[in-house]
Parts: C-alpha cells; structure tokens; sequence
C-alpha cells in the first residue's frame, strides 16, 4: 500500500498509508491530520487542500486538469509544485510521496 508522507504546517511529519485509488487528501482526512480541510469533498472546486507535492514525489502523479489549475491560480502561496490534494490518487506503481501542507496564511 503507499504511504503519504504529510509534512505538517507545525513542523512534525506523519506518515499514513493510502490504499490505492483513494487520493493524499483522503488519507488526510480520514486520519484527522491538519491542514487539509477538503471543504467540497474531493471534488475539486473549494482548493482547500493545497499541497506543495516535493519534487521527488512529483512522477508520482499526472499533470493538473485545466479545472485543477484554474483553481490553484488563485491561491495564495502558490508555487510551482502546488496541488490539490483530492486531484493526487495513488496508483499501484507509487511506494512513498512526500507532500508538504501550507499553513492557513501560506
Ligand atoms: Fe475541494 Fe480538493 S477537496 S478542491
């Protein structure tokens, strides 16, 4: 199974393991991590649950949907690793990734 490592805006880590087919934000949420609110559950409209994917990770995943960069074009703390967390689904091929989740004034 993967592990998600969250890099927590307090400084402490924690590393969960995701089934495949559920994404960095479920893991999140489903083990009351902070950081993550995930306000409109999963379905990429609320950018909620911004992450910084680090760059060994980034293979990991797909490119952003044009929906997925429209929504992080707005946020504050942006950068060019920034993603939903809902968007980023594990798949079989993915060991371990690292995100690190901004605090609320990133
Ligand atoms: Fe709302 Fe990701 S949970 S956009």
């Amino acid at each position: 199974m993967p592990t998600v490592v969250y890099q927590l805006p307090d400084g402490s880590t924690s590393s969960v393991d995701v089934p495949v087919g559920q994404s960095v934000m479920d893991g999140s949420v489903r083990n009351n991590l902070p950081g993550i609110v995930a306000e409109c559950g999963g379905s990429c409209s609320c950018a909620t649950c911004h992450v910084y994917v680090n760059d060994d990770s980034s293979a990991a995943f797909g490119e952003p949907t044009l929906e997925e960069q429209d929504l992080l074009e707005f946020l504050d703390g942006v950068q060019p690793c920034s993603r939903l967390a809902c968007q980023l689904v594990l798949t079989p091929d993915v060991d371990t990734v690292t995100v690190t989740v901004p605090s609320a004034d990133a």
